[in-house]
């Protein structure tokens, strides 16, 4: 038998993302897609040369940048939707955090490769959902942060309530997601927490190259 049916290549790994994105409906077959294809995840990201976790860390550093803002680099930060950890170690190199660092990840598998690699201290094992709060506790972190996670097929727009909560006052919120999801509906609940008085809108940076070919928003809120 062949053992080529498991070689992770080009052509799999846009159907991987194909799959994802037509076929997986709601939070919890999300989390199933994710555990089930957690072992090939970083070979499939580097062949759709997944750059989000570089360009949310460059969107928080450019807002850094115009606005004399320093988030505290020996602060406490929260990865929402860490994965195996790309996204936490972009944190840890690119930003130059060396706090701690939580995570919220729905995928058991997905995490357990994130686990030896020694970036995070406390796991929350839930998904962000829309009629549910998580269990992180609230008023707490200096930066909360979350790439390529918001989607209107699991962790919808209006869960960014709950990650703003996860803040304390004067803490930052830093995200990127695909651009159609944006400015389908996250833009508007971004606006509607700043006309709630909740947060201020800090900066919104569009950037071409999220993955192959994918447009992205890197954004970053302050809670009030
Ligand atoms: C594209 S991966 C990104 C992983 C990591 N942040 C990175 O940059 O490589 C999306 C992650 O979000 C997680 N996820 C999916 N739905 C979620 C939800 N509703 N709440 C929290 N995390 C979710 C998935 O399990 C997956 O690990």
């Amino acid at each position: 038998m062949s053992s080529e049916s498991n070689e992770v290549n080009e052509e799999n790994s846009r159907q991987w993302l194909t799959d994802l994105w037509l076929q997986v409906t709601n939070p919890e077959e999300e989390r199933v897609y994710y555990d089930v294809t957690a072992y090939k995840y970083e070979e499939v990201t580097s062949n759709l040369i997944w750059r989000a976790p570089e360009l949310c860390m460059k969107g928080i550093l450019n807002y850094e940048q115009k606005s004399g803002v320093r988030i505290p680099r020996d602060g406490l930060a929260i990865d929402i939707g860490a994965g195996t950890g790309l996204s936490g170690q972009a944190l840890r190199e690119i930003v130059g955090f060396t706090g701690r660092i939580d995570a919220l990840e729905p995928s058991t598998n997905m995490f357990a490769i994130a686990e030896p690699k020694g970036i995070y201290t406390k796991y929350f094992n839930e998904l962000l959902l829309e009629d549910k709060e998580t269990s992180v506790p609230g008023d707490t972190y200096d930066l909360a942060f979350s790439v390529g996670v918001f989607s209107d097929r699991s962790a919808k727009s209006s869960c960014l309530a709950d990650v703003v909560r996860m803040v304390k006052p004067g803490g930052h919120v830093g995200v990127i997601c695909v651009k159609r999801h944006w400015d389908g509906d996250l833009e508007l609940v971004a606006k509607r927490l700043e006309e709630e008085g909740k947060i201020d809108i800090k900066h919104v940076e569009v950037f071409h190259s999220y993955m192959k070919d994918v447009e992205s928003v890197s954004f970053v809120l302050q809670k009030k």
